[in-house]
Parts: structure tokens; sequence; C-alpha cells
């Protein structure tokens, strides 16, 4: 099988790409990647995959790359909220210009694709509400960043319907592990306390995520290519739900500092308070479960990759705070 993974050389998808050669030594992966900020192709190293530098919206790139594969998963994205308040044009440009022009070329070729998306197309949950997302959930993004999210989804989704492409969507919560950009608020808390900076937190630290391990969320996209049906969008998650400060006070007490060790920053405009998934689809109907739900033991295992692979983020650290900085966060 040949599979192409679309922004392969980023967190997510390049555990991903990990995953697979580890449990499926029959795939033949090729990563297309554009090699932004956010990427690091010495995390892919050790793979075997195939990486080609160019965008996911240059269409006869993507044209060629579709042509010769069996499965597309696209990851590719503009990911972080933050960078959407300052500049939106690069979200729309990936996210929904670069998804189109995927979906292009899986109609064209008839490849199958599997969608990679975020709970946040949902919107927020207040913090008091019992209820946590599902398929039926209305679209409701808050942010620049989700808002091209939810578009992307809604492009696949009409593809399906009025072009017969065979796809699959996923929406999952808020991923940690190895090889996360130190921009994210689990990896910048980890390499600050490393590089002797207090962490941030922003406003009061009570809005709540739904954490779950990467690895945990990759298996389930396997489990959705190998059992999925196509048109179907499903909800990934590992109930995981804690609050911004018990997570931080969680890495400073692994990390052997004092719990109060952080300082309060300027709130994120529009920050959305809380996201809580129901996977009881992915559960029920394909039988997938979480196998590292415990938090704890996962921050513990992320906090000792940071420690030990300082080479793979030192470099990015002085610029990524000078962005922040700029902000007052
Ligand atoms: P990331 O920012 O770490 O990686 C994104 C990758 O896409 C980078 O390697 C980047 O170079 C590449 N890319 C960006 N623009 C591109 C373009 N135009 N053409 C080709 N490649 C391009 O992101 P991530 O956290 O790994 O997220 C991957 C996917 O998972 C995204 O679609 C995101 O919306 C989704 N997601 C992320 C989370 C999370 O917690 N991080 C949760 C749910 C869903
Ligand atoms: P983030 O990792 O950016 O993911 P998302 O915006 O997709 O949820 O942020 C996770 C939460 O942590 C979010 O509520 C914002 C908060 N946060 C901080 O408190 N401090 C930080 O330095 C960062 C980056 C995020």
């Amino acid at each position: 099988m040949r599979v192409l993974v679309t922004g392969g050389a980023g967190f997510i998808g390049a555990n991903f790409v990990h995953h697979t050669h580890l449990h499926r030594p029959d795939v033949q992966v090729t990563v297309l990647d554009k090699l932004t900020y956010a990427a690091n192709p010495a995390s892919l190293q050790g793979t075997g995959a195939q990486l080609v530098h160019g965008d996911i919206a240059d269409a006869q790139l993507v044209d060629r790359l579709v042509a010769d594969s069996d499965l597309v998963v696209h990851f590719a994205a503009e990911s972080h909220n933050d960078n959407s308040l300052r500049d939106p044009s690069p979200f729309v440009q990936t996210n929904l210009v670069g998804t189109f022009t995927i979906l292009e070329a899986v109609r064209t070729h008839g490849v199958r694709l599997h969608h990679i998306s975020t709970d946040e197309v949902y919107g927020d949950l207040e913090l008091d509400d019992p209820a946590k997302f599902t398929p039926d959930t209305p679209y409701n993004p808050s942010s620049p960043y989700s808002s091209t999210k939810a578009g992307s989804d809604l492009l696949v989704r009409a593809w399906v319907r009025s072009f017969g492409i065979v796809a699959t969507i996923s929406n999952c919560s808020n991923n940690y592990g190895p090889y996360q950009h130190i921009e994210k608020f689990i990896p910048r808390q980890i390499t600050n306390v490393l590089s002797d900076l207090k962490p941030k937190l922003y406003g009061a630290g009570e809005n709540v995520r739904d954490w779950i391990h990467v690895e945990d969320h990759n298996a389930a996209v396997w489990t959705i290519i190998d059992r999925g049906r196509s048109g179907e969008t499903y909800l990934i998650g590992a109930d995981g739900e804690r609050n911004n400060k018990d997570v931080l006070e969680l890495i400073l007490e692994l990390m052997g500092k004092p719990t109060d060790a952080y300082e309060h920053v300027t709130d994120r405009a529009g920050h959305d308070l809380r996201y809580a998934i129901d996977a009881g689809k992915l559960r029920d109907e394909l039988g997938w479960a979480p196998r590292y739900p415990d938090l704890r033991a996962g921050l513990e295992q992320t906090v000792a990759w940071y420690t030990a692979h300082r080479d793979w983020w030192q470099a990015t650290k002085a610029a990524t705070e000078a962005r922040y900085a700029e902000v007052g966060q």
C-alpha cells in the first residue's frame, strides 16, 4: 500500500509516520510537506519515508503524487490558534485552498482520503456543562484556525456527496507527546523550565482541554482507515479533561519545581473555555480504545523526551519566545 502523508514533518504527522513504520511494515510512505516553521525533517529520521518538499496548494505536484498513491492521509495545516489571531492569511490558504487542491486530486484519480481535523470546529462548552461534543454537535468555530478547519471539513463532506469521493474525517481533541512544536502549551512549559524561564499561563488557567496522547490519536486514525465508512465523521478523544492550571502544576511537580513557579500572562482573545469529546461512535462501531489514557504517565514520558532531545528544539526556543513576548504572552 502506498500512502501519501501530507504534513508528515509536523507533530502528529511525524508520529503517524513512525507508528506506520513500526506497525504497518507493508506500507510505503511518501510525505508531502512545505517545511514551514512548524516542521522538522529530523522528526522523520529512521522511518524510511520519502520526503517531498512542496505545498499542498500546488495542484500539479499534488496531482502527480496522488496519482501514485492508494491512500492520502491529510494532516498538513496551519495549526496554532495564537498565530491565526496575528495573521489569518496562511490559515485560509493552506487549510482551505490546500484541502481543496487535495480533494480535486483524489477526485481525479479515485484515491481514498482520510482528513484529519480538530474538535475545535464545534466551538466551546461551558465549564459546568455535562455535555461533550458528538458527531451531531453543530459547527460553531471561534478562531481563524478553527473556522478554516471547519471549512475544510465541509469541503470534504461536499466532495463525498457531490462527486462520490471515498473519504472519512476525524476530529480529535488536544494531542501531546514527542515532536510537538514548542509554541504549543505543554512543550512550551516543559522547555521553559528546561531553559530557566517561567512557564506562562493564559488568564486564570481555568480553560479545560481534553488531552490525548498522540499515539492513541494515530492508532485511532488507522482504525478509521481500516474499518471506517466513507462519508462518516469520527470523534477521537480519551476522556482526558483537565484545566490548564492543573496540567501546568503537574508538569512543575514532575520536573521537581514548586507548583506555583509560573506567571500569569495576557489571555488569548476569544479563548475557548472547554473542549470535551464523546468518542462513543469510534469505540462502539469500530472497537477502538485508548492505550495511554494516564495523563500523568504520558506527561512524565513527554518531559523525559524533551529533556533528552534538546538538539531537536533548542535552536527554535529564543525566536518562539520572542514572538510571544511581542504580544505580552
Ligand atoms: P503542526 O503544525 O505540528 O504540523 C503541520 C505540518 O504541516 C508542518 O510540518 C508544516 O510544515 C506542514 N504544512 C503547513 N502548511 C503546508 C502546506 N501548505 N503544504 C504542505 N505542508 C504544509 O500540526 P499538528 O499539531 O501536527 O497538526 C496536524 C493536523 O492535526 C492538523 O490538520 C491539525 O488541525 C490537526 N489536529 C491537531 C491537534 C493538536 O492537538 N495538535 C488536535 C486535533 C487535530
Ligand atoms: P494550545 O496548545 O495552543 O492548544 P489549543 O489552542 O488548540 O487548545 O493551548 C492549550 C491551552 O493552553 C489553551 O487553553 C491555551 C493555553 N495556553 C497557556 O495557558 N499558555 C501558553 O503558553 C500556551 C501556548 C497556551
